[in-house]
Parts: C-alpha cells; sequence; structure tokens
C-alpha cells in the first residue's frame, strides 16, 4: 500500500513533469521559455507572512505545497496548490516533502518550554533542512528563511546587543534564535540559502506598493532615519521575487522601504 507522503511525493512528482512538458512545448514553439513555474515548498503557509507568500507565488504561476502540522487548516483551492502534512523539525518527513522541488521557503514561528533560543522552530528547522539539503546533494532546493529584523546591524552595531529583551523570555528566545538561524546557515556549506529579514518589521495590513528596496546586514531607514516597516504583501513580493531570481544565494538580505 502507498503511505500518504508516498502518494505525495508520486503526485508532486507529476505535476513537475507536466511542468516541464509544457515548458519544452513552450519552447519548441518559440515562445517565451521564462513562464516555467518554480515549484515552492512553505511551511508556515497558514501563518501571517506564510499564507500571503503562497498567494503571491500562485499568483505569479508558480507550483506550491503549503506545508503545516494540520494541513486541514489550509484551505487554499487554486489547482497549482497542494496542502501536505508535516513537520519541519521532523528530516525524514521534510526529506519527504522538499525532494525533487526547487525552494523552500520557510516562515515559522515557536519557541520551546524554557524560551531557549536553540529550541526556537526557527534554530531547529534550519539544523533540519541543512541536515536534508546534506542528504539530497546537487538535487537540494535552496532554502529562503525568513529572519528577524533585530538580527541587522545599526551603524555597524548588532541591534540585538541593544535592544535584547529580559533573558527566560519568549521575546529573547525568539530573537536570539534568528541569531543562531543565521549562523547555522552562514556555517553550512553545500546548502543554497538565503535569509531575508524586515528591516524595521511589519505593517501586517498594509498595502502591496509593488515597491521595496533590498540591503545587505545594515537596517534600512526611512526618510525620518528610523527603520521604516513593511507591508507583509511587499514583504512577499520580495520573497517571491528572491525565489525567480535567486540573487542573494548565500547570504543575507533586508527589505524594506
Ligand atoms: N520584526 C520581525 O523581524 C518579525 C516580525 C514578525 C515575524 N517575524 C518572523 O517571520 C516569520 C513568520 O512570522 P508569522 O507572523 O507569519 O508567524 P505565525 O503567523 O505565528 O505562523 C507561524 C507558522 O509556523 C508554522 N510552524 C510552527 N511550528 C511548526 C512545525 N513544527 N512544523 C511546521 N510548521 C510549523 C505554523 O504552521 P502550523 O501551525 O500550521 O503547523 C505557522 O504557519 C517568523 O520567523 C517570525 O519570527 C519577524
Amino acid at each position: 500500500m502507498t503511505s500518504v507522503p508516498g502518494l505525495l511525493a508520486n503526485h508532486i512528482a507529476a505535476r513537475r513533469l507536466i511542468s516541464r512538458l509544457l515548458a519544452i512545448g513552450t519552447f519548441a514553439a518559440g515562445m517565451s521559455s521564462t513562464a516555467i513555474g518554480e515549484t515552492v515548498v512553505v511551511y508556515g503557509a497558514t501563518g501571517n507572512i506564510g499564507a500571503k507568500i503562497v498567494t503571491e507565488a500562485l499568483d505569479r504561476g508558480h507550483e506550491v505545497i503549503g506545508v503545516s502540522r494540520d494541513p486541514s487548516r489550509l484551505t487554499v483551492t487554486h489547482p497549482n496548490f497542494t496542502a501536505a502534512q508535516g513537520d519541519v523539525n521532523d528530516l525524514d518527513s521534510m526529506l519527504e516533502t522538499i525532494a525533487g522541488t526547487d525552494v523552500v521557503v520557510l516562515s515559522v514561528r515557536g519557541y520551546g518550554p524554557n524560551n531557549l533560543p536553540e529550541e526556537t522552530t526557527n534554530n531547529r528547522s534550519s539544523l533540519t533542512f541543512i541536515e536534508a539539503a546534506g542528504r539530497l546533494g546537487e538535487e537540494a532546493p535552496r532554502a529562503i528563511h525568513l529572519g528577524g529584523g533585530s538580527t541587522l546591524n545599526r551603524n555597524g552595531e548588532l541591534l540585538l546587543e541593544t535592544r535584547s529583551a529580559e533573558e527566560g523570555t519568549q521575546q529573547h528566545g525568539l530573537a536570539w534564535g534568528h541569531w543562531l538561524t543565521l549562523q547555522n546557515y552562514r556555517a553550512s556549506e553545500n546548502v543554497r540559502w538565503t535569509v531575508i529579514t524586515p528591516s524595521g518589521g511589519y505593517i501586517p495590513d498594509g498595502e502591496r506598493t509593488g515597491t521595496y528596496r533590498i540591503g545587505g546586514d545594515e537596517v534600512l531607514v526611512n526618510r525620518e532615519g528610523r527603520p521604516g516597516r513593511i507591508s507583509h504583501l511587499d514583504f512577499a513580493m520580495a520573497v517571491v521575487d528572491e525565489i525567480e531570481r535567486g540573487q542573494a544565494v548565500g547570504r543575507r538580505i533586508t527589505v524594506g522601504y
């Protein structure tokens, strides 16, 4: 009997084959071949930002596999969307889900019983992805991992050092968990990764303006000299731009207005 994850893998493989054949057909017909979509796994597809990344990617013609520990919460009905059950901290589950795909977005959040940075879902899932990518070798997809703004520098000084919450609190664990996540990727070898960080947090209900700026490790400040928040929709656009362009592989970028 085929297991549910096995069925998922077969389904994804079939969808990818059709997508490739369509692309070859488009190419043979002399049309632009850039219409081919990527197969994108989104961990955190039920989340505030992950759900918007799912929508943006689908709107732009990509195949999306949205992952949740409880996939009944994934109610997207788009024909290019597949809901999958999975745990971002479980290596076997991740291997099953990401094998044969192009890009994995990790937009996850969670803390452990002691609020330690090591226990956070971001830290643990980055380690799981790095292990999975090592197992998959050259076939491994790229990772785009959402980061935390306080891991940026302001005038060369790490924001976490200057404004970190009290040790032992969830906020402290989550913020330093993002820092560990970044260091995990930086220390990894043969892994194609990007950490993408908002410069000054988010405007959850903000509009999709269609514009943003990209920086590196230094926080982007607005005309008033302050880190400006970015809308979820523009941030999702920046993530999908990076999915398509792959211009920041092996580094962290920040996005702001
Ligand atoms: N200022 C900042 O820099 C800033 C501000 C806000 C957020 N962020 C970061 O942006 C990211 C996304 O934030 P958000 O607000 O969208 O988070 P959210 O709404 O709380 O969603 C968290 C997501 O994580 C998923 N998740 C948690 N544990 C998981 C596991 N073990 N396996 C699979 N999925 C798991 C959940 O999926 P299920 O429950 O469906 O499994 C959920 O979809 C986080 O890393 C957050 O820290 C940064």
